[in-house]
């Protein structure tokens, strides 16, 4: 079923009200299959869509819109020997009922990735990850469809070519596969990662060391940090944390002792976007009814009618900022859409 003329109001987490000139819901594989085979004809540029809790339209869409809503938890194998259980789940499945359902089952890996807003889908594509763990960690492997021809193809993780926040799904092969179910490998015998000093003081105060209460304890930072999308439109982290030479890092560190930094790969390290902004007086700050949240500033906020420009231009003035500071480049996380 294509709609069309949509409001786009509730597709995206910022609440921006611009209007999709097509958009199709595919709720099984065999409508995806039909889609792309050449049986269904729509207009394009073409732009998935998951839950939108990663985006910032800048202005009406004219194309397609396309929402996957593949449904469905499966476990798929049981290692018991090896320890561990091979789980899918369907493209359009909620990932904070997947990481629900994983912990109450007793199943390890998920845990530290509580809360973030979006979809199973999205997952392989952003290479989600919080709390010290990231989604490449435990995917085994990405059932797509080829978007030209309908084709369906699986890859395995050392071919999704994962980096942070980012995979081939972002990069190479952009917009040429539609994610349709993707498979974890997750722990019979949970192996918890409390290395994030935060949350193991969080975790420390709940009581016991269990899987339950690290999802808890994740929980519990993610609600007292990031603001809840369903009150005040948001998309998590607006830019990612960026990995500078080491070199960088340690004379910024010099300068500047409270600064955090982060191993990384090899002669990198990586430094909070979110303190280098908040360093520069921008947390809580306003442009209109675009804003810095005022409890983590690497989360730019929708205070109600603010505009997808607003919201950029903020993101460009901020920007502009922390490179004249820190002489540090910040790279949106977040996908811009519309003006470039
Ligand atoms: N900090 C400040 N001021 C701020 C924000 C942060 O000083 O306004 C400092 C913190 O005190 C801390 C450091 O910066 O020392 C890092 O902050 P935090 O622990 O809040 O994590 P983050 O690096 O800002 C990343 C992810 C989040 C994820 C958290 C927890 C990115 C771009 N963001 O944030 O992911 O939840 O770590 O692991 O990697 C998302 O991607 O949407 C997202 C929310």
């Amino acid at each position: 079923m294509i709609y069309k003329n949509i409001s786009l109001k509730k597709y995206n987490t910022f609440g921006l009200d611009y209007k999709a000139e097509s958009m199709i819901h595919i709720k099984t594989e065999k409508e995806a299959t039909s889609l792309f085979n050449g049986a269904v004809s729509w207009k394009t540029p073409l732009l998935i869509l998951g839950s939108g809790s990663n985006i910032l339209f800048t202005s009406d869409f004219k194309g397609t819109i396309l929402c996957p809503e593949l449904k469905g938890i499966k476990i798929e194998e049981k290692e018991p020997g090896k320890g561990y259980i091979i789980v899918s789940a369907g493209a359009g499945v909620n990932w904070d009922d997947l990481v629900g359902w994983s912990v109450n089952k007793g199943l390890g890996g998920l845990e530290n990735l509580s809360l973030i807003p979006g979809k199973v889908g999205a997952t392989p594509v952003q290479n989600i990850g919080a709390y010290g763990v990231e989604v490449k960690d435990l995917i085994v492997r990405v059932k797509t469809i080829n978007i030209n021809n309908g084709l369906v193809r699986l890859f395995e993780n050392n071919e999704c070519e994962f980096g942070y926040r980012t995979s081939i799904f972002k990069n190479r092969e952009k917009g040429k596969y539609l994610v349709t179910r993707v498979y974890y490998r997750l722990k019979i015998r949970p192996l918890l990662n409390l290395n994030y000093e935060s949350l193991k003081e969080e975790v420390d105060n709940l009581g016991k060391v269990t899987l339950k209460n690290v999802r808890q304890g994740v929980i519990n930072i993610r609600r007292s940090k990031l603001p809840d999308p369903e009150l005040i439109g948001n998309a998590g982290s607006f830019f990612k944390n960026p990995v500078v030479k080491k070199s960088v890092a340690v004379s910024l560190k010099n300068e500047y002792p409270d600064m955090p930094t982060f191993i990384d790969q090899e002669g990198y390290m990586k430094l909070a976007a979110g303190w280098l902004i908040d360093r520069c007086g921008w947390k809580g700050k306003r442009r209109g009814d675009a804003g810095v949240n005022d409890k983590q500033a690497l989360v730019l906020v929708n205070y109600g009618r603010a505009t997808g420009m607003e919201i950029y231009n903020l993101s460009e003035e901020i920007k502009k900022s922390v490179l004249e500071r820190f002489g540090i480049y910040l790279e949106r996380e977040v996908e811009v859409v519309g003006i470039i």
